[in-house]
């Protein structure tokens, strides 16, 4: 990037939540090399703190008086610095998992559905009025919401609502100059993902989707979906019958 867009970046703010850790955190680290004035949310102050050039916002998606107290500082830096507010990438997330759904956790289910989206309309709230006309927010999503797959109905469900949300947003925003992304990843290597104990096919790094995500808000995406090979494969797969799926992806044990 060249001395004289990075200096045009520098008026630019972008907020990003969940830039403690994983996709967040290379999100902001490529922003600030970018020239943005980043301004970086999450719990761990000590985390976002190592974040060299941005700016940490230290609080909880799911107290919204926290939210609130985090937008009248943002509001203070924007004013102070003159920093026009581009973009606000709702990216903060978890993953749990119903591994009897048999005996269905309900407190897992709200748990994940607050983090994953509630969070989001608070957030929405006092954000929203703070992003410039020709501005975009990015709302976290997954590539899980192409197709069901077993022990996913917290995190599914909660990621189909995302989409849900964005698409109508993005009707509602358009007349106010303000556009709206969808970002639905296959699997990032990312402290979440580590986690997991199974296959992860075409796991990519963080670097790379924050790439992907800055390539997708800078161009105007509605759906930000990558690697591309892995999500136009499940983007086919959704088209076939209901049968069909539900017989691929059903766990063997409970196929009897
Ligand atoms: N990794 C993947 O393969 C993948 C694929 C599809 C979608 N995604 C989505 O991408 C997003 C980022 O995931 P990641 O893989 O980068 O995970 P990660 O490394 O675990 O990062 C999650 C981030 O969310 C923040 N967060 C979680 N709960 C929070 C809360 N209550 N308040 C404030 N911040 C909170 C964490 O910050 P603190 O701990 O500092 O609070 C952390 O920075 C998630 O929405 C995830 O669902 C990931």
């Amino acid at each position: 990037m060249s001395a004289s867009m990075k200096q045009a970046n520098s008026q630019h703010a972008v907020l990003i939540t969940g830039a403690s850790s994983g996709i967040g955190l290379a999100l902001a680290m490529q922003y600030v090399a970018e020239g943005y004035q980043v301004f970086a949310c999450g719990r761990n102050a000590q985390r976002l703190n190592t974040i060299k050039g941005a700016t940490p916002l230290v609080f909880d998606i799911n107290d919204k008086h926290q939210i609130e107290k985090a937008a009248e500082q943002l509001t203070h830096h924007l004013q102070q610095d003159n920093l026009t507010l581009k973009m606000v990438i709702l990216n903060a997330g978890s993953c749990e998992y119903i591994n009897n759904p048999v005996q269905f956790d309900g407190a897992l289910f709200e748990r994940v559905i607050q983090t994953n989206v509630i969070s989001m309309g608070y957030c929405l709230e006092n954000f929203l009025p703070l992003i410039a006309v020709n501005g975009r927010v990015g709302l976290m999503s997954s590539s899980a919401t192409y197709l069901p797959f077993p022990k996913a109905e917290a995190y599914g469900a909660s990621k189909a609502a995302v989409n849900y949300l964005a698409s109508s947003l993005r009707l509602d925003l358009k007349v106010h100059g303000i556009g709206v992304s969808v970002i639905c990843p296959g699997f990032v290597k990312t402290p979440l993902t580590d986690k997991n104990d199974f296959a992860m096919p075409m796991q990519i790094s963080a670097d790379k989707a924050a790439t992907a995500i800055m390539h997708g808000m800078q161009t105007g995406k509605s759906e930000i979906h990558f690697p591309k090979r892995f999500t136009y494969l499940l983007k086919l797969m959704s088209c076939l019958p209901s049968a069909v799926i539900n017989n691929m992806l059903t766990p063997k044990a409970d196929k009897a």
